[in-house]
């Protein structure tokens, strides 16, 4: 069995006294897609960065593509690519140009016809030699994929892939991350703070706040911790308050216009009972409502997900020290 992809065991970094990030634990196995959710703040940037080599950890150990990113940081590096949070490329080059010159900073050989398969995959191939000055948003965020992808890393690790990007934009992105992960068996580390992006994509999820893993799990073993579904219940006839509740399972019972919100514990156990007290021929409209990531954030955290900073990490830093490693 090969060995996990990421291993996260009590991570820690701390800045002064302020703990960025406070002993996490986790493991991300080979082919998988793991998000971090988290606000502003939480410590997302920062755990990618000493799982990338790029800050040094204060504590705990992480193994990275099969290797210890303290003691082997270069062997680590050369295994994965980092696409940050802020788009960063050459403005003055064109998209094949930026390609070369990451060729050259990866040391990366025969790069041509991986980077024209690159560029076909992320529909730039028309593009390939306009200035990137030129390009939308979403086709750099695209081109720094695929830039990421160049040197065939084993992991990427991508510090918020979609913000800044409108919702088709977003969508259009996620089946090109999917696919990345599913036609190139490339494990896949994302954070974000859109809840819906997480879900999506990931297969695994924490959700870090102020440094710490509040939770983790799959987006459906996270949900299954709200407890309880919502039922919105249009009926032919009047139906009191009194007869709802009566039926097992019914937490609540509240009045929205001509239909009834109930609260039950879980709707697939529920709905016989329902069809018992209330024949399903009176029964007009029935909409199951499942919790939803976003109940399960608000509860853990107290806190919304909001707007997320834009950074500018040290991107060319990360690339120069490859460079340098490899003399
Ligand atoms: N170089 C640094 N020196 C001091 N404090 C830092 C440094 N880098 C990050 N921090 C602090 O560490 C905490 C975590 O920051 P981090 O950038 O990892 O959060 P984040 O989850 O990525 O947030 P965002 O969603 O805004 O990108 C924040 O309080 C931040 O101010
Ligand atoms: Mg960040």
């Amino acid at each position: 069995m090969p060995e996990d992809a990421i291993v996260a065991s009590g991570i820690t970094k701390a800045y002064g006294s302020m703990m960025a990030v406070d002993h996490v634990s986790f493991r991300v196995p080979d082919g998988g897609i793991f998000g971090l959710l988290g606000p502003n703040g939480a410590g997302k940037t920062t755990i990618i960065k000493v799982l990338t080599g790029l800050s040094d950890l204060t504590d705990g150990e992480a193994r990275v593509a099969g290797f210890d990113v303290r003691r082997y940081p270069m062997e680590v590096k050369q295994r994965i690519g980092w696409v940050a949070a802020e788009v960063i490329l050459d403005d003055d080059f064109s998209g094949w140009e930026n390609l070369w010159l990451q060729a050259k900073l990866q040391r990366v050989a025969d790069w041509q016809d991986r980077a024209a398969r690159l560029l076909e995959y992320f529909t730039l191939s028309a593009f390939k030699d306009h200035k990137v000055s030129t390009y939308s948003t979403g086709m750099r965020k695209k081109l720094e994929i695929a830039l990421a992808l160049l040197h065939e890393p084993e992991v990427i690790f991508m510090d918020e892939p979609t913000i800044g990007l409108d919702p088709g934009t977003r969508r259009m992105l996620w089946e090109l991350i999917t696919g990345i992960n599913r036609e190139y068996g490339i494990t896949i580390f994302l954070t974000s703070h859109y809840i819906e992006e997480a879900d999506a994509l990931c297969n695994r999820i924490a959700i870090l706040d102020q440094g710490k893993v509040v939770a983790m799990g799959t987006p459906n073993e996270l949900k299954a911790r709200v407890h309880g579904d919502y039922i919105e219940l249009g009926t032919a006839e009047t139906v009191d308050e009194t007869r709802l509740l009566a039926i097992p399972g019914v937490h609540e019972a509240r009045a929205q216009g001509p239909t009834w919100i109930l609260k039950v514990d879980r709707s697939e156990e529920f709905l016989p009972h329902l069809f018992e007290h209330i024949h399903p021929d009176l029964i007009r409209k029935i909409n199951v409502a499942k919790p939803s990531l976003e109940s399960v954030f608000l509860q853990l955290t107290g806190k919304r997900i909001d707007q997320a900073s834009n950074e500018a990490h040290d991107y060319r830093k990360f690339y120069a020290n490859v460079r340098r490693a490899r003399g």
